[in-house]
């Protein structure tokens, strides 16, 4: 008799955003005739960069005769693209990069679910709270909790993301090893400054744990004093991995192209006390089970890098941060207390009620679909999510149609 993995029975019946397009389209089945806002799931709506797009079709251009054909391509990613990487994500911002501890891959989703893999059973996981569900499920999977009570998984360490601290979490007062930040968040839209980063390296060097940084925002930063990677911290290449993603920065969601760093200097310990570098366990790993992110891909993803693709990128991201800026005033000027929506894509809302009442309510009054906070954990019972991935028309509609709904 074939038998299941004991773990999955644990999770949520369905992943969050698979449940929110259940009920939307449930709605749009009883109410055919009303067009829907959408700003729930954080899917970029414009069009790829015109460089990104030219990139393209030279690359299949290519494919399409004998000579310049390629086949499997290194699974770690081309040597073009890695290096583009390196220099400009990190050596340009002074954090000491190199091209071949970077790992290409088909998107921060994957990497982000797949890394815990690479460590022990019983690793102790601090999870911040709200959280991007991929981090928690992934481990609820690989069997590291118990059933989960009251929306919490006994096994992990929650760390509360509240406005009481600022959205960013305190240290934890027990023990973890693996501990995963995202900044600038999903799902706040928080940023976490120098001196908190700072913070977190200190801790992880002094505890032998380690930081999963997922950097997949890292592009909505405008601040200037913000860290965009956290080996802009020293220290951080001996206690982080981080993740980054073209899905939000160049409306890759549909091309799929992401990358992680793994620095050499990263450890873990072997069951007999012995050091063993990250970089090797995860190339072992991407090698084994990725055969590469497809070659126009990976031409489309260098262009971001091009002096046109640059402008390009920073034009479309500006439209962004005008609908997130636009959301939070709008929302505050209702009276709700809002965090994010500067630096990055999400508005957070206190919406002061119960988050799938607030999220019926704009469905069904304004036609609007956000993203109920709870999805994310428990800290966001009374929240909802705004993403700003829409056309400025779009948003200012969505806006205009929530202020009559909550006349
Ligand atoms: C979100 O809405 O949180 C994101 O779209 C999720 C993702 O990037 O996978």
């Amino acid at each position: 008799m074939i038998r299941i993995n004991p773990h999955y029975p644990k999770l949520q019946a369905s992943y969050l955003f698979a449940d929110i397009a259940r009920r939307v389209s449930a709605f749009q089945q009883q109410h055919p005739d009303k067009h829907l806002i959408r700003l729930g799931i954080g899917d970029v709506t414009q069009p790829l960069p015109p460089a990104c797009i030219a990139a393209l079709h030279q690359a299949t251009d290519e494919m399409a005769n004998a000579a310049n054909f390629r086949g499997y391509g290194p699974e770690q990613g081309y040597d073009f693209l890695r290096q583009a990487i390196a220099t400009h994500d990190f050596q340009a911002r002074g954090a000491q990069i190199d091209a071949d501890e970077i790992f290409v891959s088909d998107g921060a989703k994957s990497d982000t679910g797949n890394i815990q893999e690479i460590f022990a059973q019983d690793v102790r996981v601090a999870i911040p709270d709200p959280v991007y569900p991929v981090y928690v499920d992934t481990n609820v999977m690989a069997g590291r909790t118990d059933a989960a009570v009251d929306g919490r998984y006994p096994g992990f360490v929650y760390l509360d993301s509240t406005a009481a601290n600022g959205y960013v979490p305190a240290l934890p007062s027990e023990p973890v090893d693996l501990i995963y930040l995202c900044f600038p968040n999903n799902p706040t839209g928080a940023t976490a400054t120098r001196a908190q980063l700072a913070a977190w390296v200190e801790y992880a060097r002094q505890n032998r744990a380690l930081i999963l940084f997922d950097a997949a925002y890292e592009a909505f930063i405008r601040d200037p004093e913000l860290p965009h990677s956290i080996y802009e911290i020293p220290g951080a290449r001996e206690v982080a991995i981080e993740f980054r993603s073209y899905s939000k920065t160049a409306g890759f969601t549909g091309l799929r192209c992401a990358y992680t760093v793994v620095p050499k200097e990263c450890m873990a310990w072997d069951d007999s006390g012995q050091p063993v570098a990250l970089h090797a366990l995860w190339m072992r790993r991407h090698t084994t089970k990725f055969n590469g992110v497809s070659y126009p891909v990976q031409r489309a993803a260098e262009a971001v890098y091009s002096a046109e693709g640059q402008q390009q990128v920073r034009a479309l991201i500006d439209g962004y941060l005008d609908n997130a800026r636009t959301i939070r005033r709008a929302f505050e000027a209702m009276g709700f207390a809002c965090t994010g929506g500067e630096n990055a894509p999400y508005v957070w809302i206190d919406a002061q009620r119960d988050a799938w009442a607030f999220f019926d309510l704009l469905l069904h009054r304004a036609g609007v679909v956000c993203t109920p906070g709870v999805g994310f954990g428990r800290c966001g019972q009374q929240h909802v999510r705004i993403s700003a991935f829409n056309s400025a028309e779009n948003v200012a509609n969505a806006l205009q149609r929530i202020r009559q709904a909550l006349q």
